[in-house]
């Protein structure tokens, strides 16, 4: 791999990796995150202090709302030693209609990593292309590559490999769905995939190679059958609410409930990216359920993304 010695002062675009989509990453690249993952937590955890970006700087641009995202990546850089600027659309010329070349240009000049929350992966992408400093996908209306760093990495916590099992996704087509799919094709387990119908998965827009990696299921309950996790989303995600109505009746069936939770393993974890709303894609007594998992899979994006952001800007330590 190309070791990424980046710092905003660097102008050879060909040391630095981004983080666009899963497929970013290789599998073997993976296997030394998520020990590292590991290894970051429990330092965390002891109050151990770890300082490796000690002044570094990563801006972080929202074009859409956070919690999670917000909270993980800023917290995050501060353990490791460094800090953050935070731009929204509203209180930046980004959203006066400056280029995105032009922004790449100047934000990568003066900081050393750059995470963005936007709407379409050509925006990004086309940030990237321009940006002298490694590039972190925070959310686009395609993919969401932190979340599900986060998520296989609860999983291995919880369960152990990932590799072989089975993973059922209840819901929308969406960000999250394309991940999960990247995610199997890299990492070797199997996605169960039940969208209504209008709002299936698109493997071009999934950017995977084949189908092998999932299966698609008319009936929500036959994907959970025998999965080894059970995730779900919400029905609309963020830049779709013109189609709220519209999607509340498509996705009625869509919710996941404990028969769902009972034709699954029996060890099966539930997770959900949050923020979750409760008697829509999932009953109360799931996600508060003894199968969730879905605070410790908030918590490790913390952890997932301080590995991602130290990986990013020194490689292997
Ligand atoms: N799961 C997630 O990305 O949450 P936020 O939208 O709160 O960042
Ligand atoms: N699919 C959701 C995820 C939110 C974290 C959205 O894009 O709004």
């Amino acid at each position: 791999m190309t070791t990424a010695s980046t710092t905003a002062a660097t102008t050879s675009p060909h040391a630095i990796r981004h983080y666009l989509q899963f497929s970013d990453l290789t599998a073997d690249e993976y296997v030394y995150l998520f020990d590292r993952m590991a290894v970051i937590k429990k330092k965390f955890k002891t109050y151990e202090k770890h300082q490796p970006l000690t002044d570094r700087t990563m801006a972080m641009i929202f074009e859409k709302a956070s919690t999670r995202t917000r909270v993980s990546f800023e917290a995050g850089m501060y353990q490791l030693g460094g800090s953050v600027v935070h731009l929204t659309t509203g209180d930046s010329q980004l959203g006066r209609a400056e280029p995105i070349e032009d922004s790449a240009k100047v934000i990568s000049r003066m900081v050393d990593l750059v995470m963005i929350r936007t709407y379409e992966q050509t925006k990004i992408d086309t940030f990237a292309a321009h940006s002298r400093v490694p590039v972190i996908n925070g959310l686009t209306n395609e993919f969401h590559p932190c979340q599900i760093l986060a998520d296989i990495f609860t999983y291995i916590e919880h369960r152990g490999s990932i590799q072989g099992k089975t993973v059922a996704w209840v819901g929308d087509g969406n960000n999250m769905a394309n991940t999960w799919l990247q995610a199997a094709e890299i990492l070797g387990f199997t996605v169960h995939v039940s969208t209504p119908s209008g709002y299936e998965v698109d493997q071009s827009i999934a950017g995977i190679r084949s189908g092998d990696s999932y299966k698609v299921f008319k009936d929500p309950m036959e994907a959970c059958r025998g999965a080894d996790l059970v995730t779900t989303d919400v029905w609309t995600s963020m830049g779709y609410e013109a189609e709220n109505e519209a999607r509340r009746k498509a996705f009625a069936d869509w919710c996941v409930d404990e028969d769902m939770m009972r034709a699954a393993q029996p060890d099966a974890l539930f997770m959900h990216c949050l923020p979750a709303h409760r008697g829509e894609e999932v009953q109360a007594e799931v996600i508060d359920g003894p199968q969730s998992v879905v605070w410790d899979e908030a918590e490790n994006r913390l952890h997932a993304q301080k590995a991602l952001m130290e990986f990013l800007l020194l490689g292997r330590l």
